[in-house]
């Protein structure tokens, strides 16, 4: 699986870095860093939306208080 999060400057102020950083977090929790590819991408063209974060390809849009929510319901379950 592989997580893409956006780290254009939109993203960046809505706390891109803490996205990525909260993710990089419950990835070695949980053992996962053989399963998921963590990358960073530049603008998305959908910075209204920010941070955006796409699983492989399916597009979500998450804040660092979001984030746990969602590697549980959206991560863990997928793999
Ligand atoms: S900066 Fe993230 S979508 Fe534009």
């Amino acid at each position: 699986m592989t997580i893409t999060i956006c780290i254009g400057s939109s993203c960046h102020l809505k706390g891109s870095r803490q996205v990525v950083e909260e993710l990089q977090y419950l990835i070695s929790q949980n053992d996962l860093k053989d399963k998921i590819d963590l990358k960073g991408t530049f603008c998305m063209n959908n910075c209204q939306n920010g941070v955006c974060v796409t699983v492989d390809d399916t597009p979500y849009s998450l804040t660092p208080e979001n984030t746990n929510e969602f590697f549980e319901n959206e991560v863990l379950k997928r793999i």
